[in-house]
Formats: C-alpha cells, sequence, structure tokens
C-alpha cells in the first residue's frame, strides 16, 4: 500500500545548507558557477571545492538538474537546478519551474538519496510570483512521490515569512 505522498512532504523555515539532509537542492544559474541567494550560501558552506567540481560540469540549461559531492555541508549531495526566470508567465515558466523539481527527484533517485530538501527555486532573484511557485512546488513532488516509491523524505527549506506561509497553505490543500 503506498503511503499518502504527504506524510513523506514536509517544510521548515530556515537555512538550507544547515540540513543534514542526502541531498540539498540549489537554486543555481547557467553557468553553474555561483551567485548570490541561496546560490551564494551553499558555495559559502560548500567551500571552495564544490566550485571546482562544479567547473567540470559545462553549465545547465533551465529546468534541468546536475548533481556535485556537498564537501563541507552536512549534505553528501548538492543537485543544482535552474529556475526560469520570470517574464510574466507565457515564455514557457511554470513547465520549466516543474521540470527543475523533477529532474532534481529523477536524478536524486538515480543516486539513490532517500532525503532531499529543496529552496524556493526562482522566488527571488529571478522573480516568480511566489503563490504560483508554490503551487508548482508541491504539485510536481506530489505528483512524484505518487508513482515513485523511492523517496523517503522531500523538505521545502524556505527562508522568508511570505514563503513558508504560500506553502503551508499549499500543503493544507
Ligand atoms: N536557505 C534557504 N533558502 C534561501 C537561502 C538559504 N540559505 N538563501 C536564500 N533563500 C531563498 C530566497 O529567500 C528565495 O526565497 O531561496 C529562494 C530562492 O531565491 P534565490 O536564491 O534568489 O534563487 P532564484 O530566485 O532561483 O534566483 C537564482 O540568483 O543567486 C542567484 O546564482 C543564482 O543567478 C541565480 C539566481
Amino acid at each position: 500500500m503506498k503511503k499518502n505522498p504527504d506524510t513523506k512532504i514536509d517544510i521548515v523555515r530556515g537555512d538550507i545548507t544547515k540540513l543534514d539532509f542526502d541531498a540539498i537542492v540549489n537554486a543555481a544559474n547557467t553557468s553553474l558557477l555561483g551567485g548570490g541567494g541561496v546560490d551564494g550560501a551553499i558555495h559559502r558552506a560548500a567551500g571552495p571545492e564544490l566550485l571546482a567540481e562544479c567547473r567540470t560540469l559545462g553549465g545547465c540549461q533551465p529546468g534541468e538538474a546536475k548533481i556535485t559531492r556537498g564537501y563541507r555541508l552536512p549534505a553528501r549531495f548538492v543537485i543544482h537546478t535552474v529556475g526560469p526566470i520570470w517574464r510574466g508567465g507565457k515564455h514557457g515558466e511554470p513547465e520549466t519551474l516543474a521540470d527543475c523539481y523533477r529532474n532534481s527527484l529523477q536524478l536524486a533517485v538515480e543516486n539513490g538519496i532517500k532525503a532531499i530538501a529543496f529552496p524556493a527555486i526562482s522566488c527571488g532573484a529571478y522573480g516568480y510570483p511566489i503563490q504560483e511557485a508554490a503551487q508548482i512546488a508541491v504539485k510536481t513532488v506530489r505528483d512524484f512521490l505518487a508513482t515513485s516509491g523511492k523517496i523517503d523524505k522531500v523538505i521545502f527549506a524556505l527562508w522568508g515569512e511570505d514563503i513558508y506561509d504560500a506553502y503551508r497553505e499549499r500543503l493544507k490543500k
């Protein structure tokens, strides 16, 4: 009997770099060479070896996901994904954002990862409207967990209060 997927989903407020999970997801850019926001926090916490490995990956397309080790992070792996830049919603942003979650989860399964934490991809510098982003994140993760029994836990690690409230509301539905 498949467990209700929602018992596998949780949200926490706080710094994703502190989570001792198999993998944390980075909201990166196409260069994979670091940036601000959660990308900057992850690179700072992981140390220079993370950037050195990222340099070998040849960048990442929006919606795609690539994996590295976590180095000085508590997490064993970092899954780097590139969210869509919000341009009004008519440039495939919803599909690309859903791909970020789906491809990150698929990559986690391929690497035997059981517990994974996501930040609110595209909800910062990339300007994605929070309600819509939360709805896509929760729905995509729920759909994936409903079909794949290989992931035990997905945590949304949320930094801002507005984001936390948006995800909490979505998870109640
Ligand atoms: N832990 C968890 N969440 C965080 C952290 C952290 N340490 N730091 C920031 N956040 C949150 C932000 O508050 C926001 O809600 O992560 C969410 C995503 O925001 P960004 O990090 O700005 O990511 P994004 O909107 O996807 O923009 C990506 O910004 O940092 C650059 O290199 C990155 O060019 C890329 C772009």
